[in-house]
């Protein structure tokens, strides 16, 4: 069997404007934090322009596209303002999720099967315009299949659930994102995954061979606080490569 190829990671940065927008004014400032998970060795940096501007603001993706010499995920809902903003700044990759006001982060994956009529124009003025365009959903091969149908070349599965459980039913969730991931691979898709992932969650999802690129950012902002960004970043570089190395048990 061949060996899985490199994992990618993309590190979110958006609660490093939470912080910031606590107090308003500048500091501290999300661009600072991009640049040192640069150098840490990030492959990409995520972040997300919710529709109230709760933490990154359109300031700050304008800074991201000049500054940032690895790629942007810019994830946005799919709302004809953020389509408006993707189109305008051409970020590498653009994530859609499912974005309701009254929740605290994203809250389960987007419906790419019930929104099919709503989705595919946005889907394809994106993907006209050369961005890699990926859809936040379940584990469900429903979704993957409507993922396939929109012509989405990528999916990043949802692993909140799987963060949040324990025991057998963890279990259960890790068994159905394997299952997704292999699914990917038949039907063609890039299998990106993320949300909740910290040091203890993160090995089996990056033992799943398909998962190419994983995107945490919640728990290296807090680990942050405690050893540095860049520590924490390296530290869940190391985790993933060990968890990824050829006959690692998942
Ligand atoms: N991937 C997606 C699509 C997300 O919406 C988020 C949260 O913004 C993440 C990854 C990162 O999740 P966390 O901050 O919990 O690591």
């Amino acid at each position: 069997m061949s060996a899985p190829s490199r994992l990618r990671l993309g590190v979110n940065i958006d609660h490093v404007a939470t912080v910031r927008n606590a107090r308003g004014g500048h500091l501290p400032d999300p661009l600072r934090a991009a640049r040192l998970a640069e150098a840490a060795g990030a492959d990409g940096i995520t972040a997300h322009l919710r529709e109230d501007r709760r933490h990154i603001v359109d300031g700050d993706i304008e800074g991201l596209m000049r500054e940032l010499k690895v790629p942007l995920n810019f994830e946005m809902a799919a709302t004809q303002e953020m389509v408006d903003i993707a189109l305008r700044h051409r970020p590498h990759a653009a994530c859609i999720v499912p974005e309701k006001r009254e929740e605290r982060t994203t809250e389960g994956g987007l419906d790419a099967a019930g929104q099919h009529n709503h989705l595919k124009p946005m889907v394809a003025r994106l993907r006209d315009a050369g961005i890699r365009v990926s859809l936040f959903i379940e584990a469900d091969p429903r979704q993957l299949e409507a993922a396939v149908v929109l012509g989405a070349p990528v999916v990043e599965l949802h692993t909140g659930r799987y963060c949040e459980l324990e025991g057998e039913a963890k279990r259960a969730e890790l068994a159905r994102l394997q299952k997704a991931a292999a699914l990917c691979a038949r039907f063609g898709l890039e299998c990106h995954a993320g949300h909740g992932l910290s040091y203890g969650d993160v090995g089996p999802v990056a033992a799943i061979a398909e998962v190419r690129e994983l995107n945490i950012g919640h728990f290296l902002i807090g680990e942050a606080i405690f050893v540095g960004l860049e520590p924490a970043i390296r530290e869940m570089r190391r985790v993933m490569d060990a968890a990824r190395a050829p006959g690692t048990a998942a």
